[in-house]
């Protein structure tokens, strides 16, 4: 039988939950996403992000009850579209509604975490071209610079693009997300593009604001295995994978590069440490065979009995202990800004998140520099290409009313936030599978 004992964080920690704008606030008429969900036969179950979780309106409430919920910090994303709805023109309505946003969470004991693109790119963007615009970078970057000169009185931290891998794979190599292309030489045009753009609005964000703010990227950072560490072929495209997936945007901000496949390791001019801190978001394992890409298995192939989430992916805790040692070195803060769950048992989900955290603090008790840990997600949302069907939420949504109802894991959560711990009991509850 095993010891359970509390596990204490480090003083200050920051607890809460992580959102984007196009998948909770409803109305996104004018991104791609939407323009494309309109398009019908995309979203897997054949809905829409509609009015989302109204959270554009909603907001307030939201708040209040993640600060009932113990939380002391909120990741979010400002919709660029809403901001800039058509090319140079900035929409001030919308940059106050951002200004209350920010003001709320302040006023409910939330530090902001922002995002400033979450996968969603304004109609006239898209138009252009979008990642395989050669002005990309300068155009997100002015967007950048705009809203931070606006709000930077009220963010401390900035994240400029989430998952840019993801961007590139979906969107441009593999084609389950708009503009759905399958095409080897433009993914690469938009891995190029995607870590320029980073590093222009990292620049943006600094020049526009005098208040310090910590700036960085949010990566998705899967832990990849061979599936069978004896077989060469197995592990050369583990390998390859990793230097993509993992590595890829990590080395490019770090040293400057274009790291290989996508360059040769050649300078990419103003890029190089262009982070303070980094976002890691942790979900899954996933094992590699020779034939990855033949297979198109996006998540791997799980072992016999491995416990999977209601999307396949795998749970492997181990993994996330690894990320944070892997980016520990770089001696930057890293914040987790996603780690979640799809699951229609908020049992799994209670136990997924205590695995994980369980790894954070053993990470952390080896000198990862974690500050922070954003649970994916705060209520159920729009789960891109999946739709509704996913839950993620440590609260659900009524159907209808929308009504926000926490469940189990929303409780087991404050109760982990408020004391900055998690007790031996709670362990104990949680410890079979
Ligand atoms: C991430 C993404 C989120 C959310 C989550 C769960 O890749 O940043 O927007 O969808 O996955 O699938």
């Amino acid at each position: 039988m095993a010891d359970y004992t509390d596990i204490r964080f480090p003083a200050g920690f920051y607890w809460g939950c992580a959102t984007a704008s196009h998948q909770v606030e409803g109305n996104c008429t004018k991104n791609d996403w939407w323009a494309w969900e309109q398009e019908g036969g995309h979203i897997h179950d054949g809905t829409v992000s509609g009015i989302a979780c109204d959270h554009y309106n909603r907001f307030e409430e939201d708040f209040a009850l993640a600060q009932e919920l113990g939380h002391n910090a909120h990741r979010l994303s400002i919709e660029w579209s809403r901001i800039e709805p058509e090319e140079g023109r900035w929409d001030m309505a919308e940059v106050d509604h951002y200004r209350r946003v920010m003001e709320s969470l302040h006023r409910h004991g939330l530090t902001p975490f922002v995002t400033l693109h979450h996968f969603t790119n304004p109609l006239w963007f898209r138009d252009r071209g979008a990642w395989l615009d050669p002005q990309a970078p300068d155009l997100i970057a002015r967007y950048a610079g705009f809203i931070a000169k606006e709000l930077g009185d009220l963010v401390p931290f900035w994240f400029t693009i989430n998952e840019p891998l993801v961007v590139v794979t979906e969107s441009y190599l593999i084609g389950n997300w708009p503009p759905q292309r399958n095409d080897m030489a433009e993914a690469m045009m938009a891995a190029r593009h995607l870590l320029l753009a980073h590093a222009r609005m990292y620049q943006a964000v600094k020049e526009a604001t005098t208040h310090r703010p910590q700036v960085g990227i949010v990566l998705n950072m899967p832990y990849l295995e061979p599936k069978n560490p004896d077989s060469p072929g197995d592990v050369a495209m583990c390998k390859m994978a990793d230097a993509v997936f993992n590595q890829y945007f990590l080395t490019g901000i770090d040293k400057g590069v274009f790291p290989p496949p996508v360059g040769q390791g050649e300078e990419a001019p103003g890029v190089k440490s262009t982070w303070d801190t980094i976002g890691l978001n942790y979900y899954y394992r996933i094992r590699i065979s020779e034939d990855f890409l033949a297979k198109g298995a996006e998540y791997g192939e799980p072992p016999l009995g491995a416990k999977l989430s209601s999307m396949g992916w795998e749970v492997y805790p181990e993994g996330f202990h690894h990320m944070m040692k892997r980016l520990a070195p770089y001696g930057r803060p890293i914040y987790i800004t996603e780690n979640g769950f799809p699951t229609e048992d908020d049992d799994a989900r209670c136990r997924y998140v205590l695995r994980h955290l369980q790894q954070m603090h053993r990470a952390i008790s080896e000198g990862a520099d974690v500050r922070g840990y954003l649970h994916w997600s705060f209520t159920d949302n729009f789960e891109w290409a999946e739709g509704w069907v996913p839950k993620l939420g440590m609260i659900a949504m009524e159907p209808g009313t929308l009504n926000r109802k926490p469940r189990p894991s929303a409780y087991l959560f404050r109760d982990i936030a408020r004391s900055n711990a998690v007790a031996a009991g709670q362990s104990q509850k949680y410890a079979a599978w």
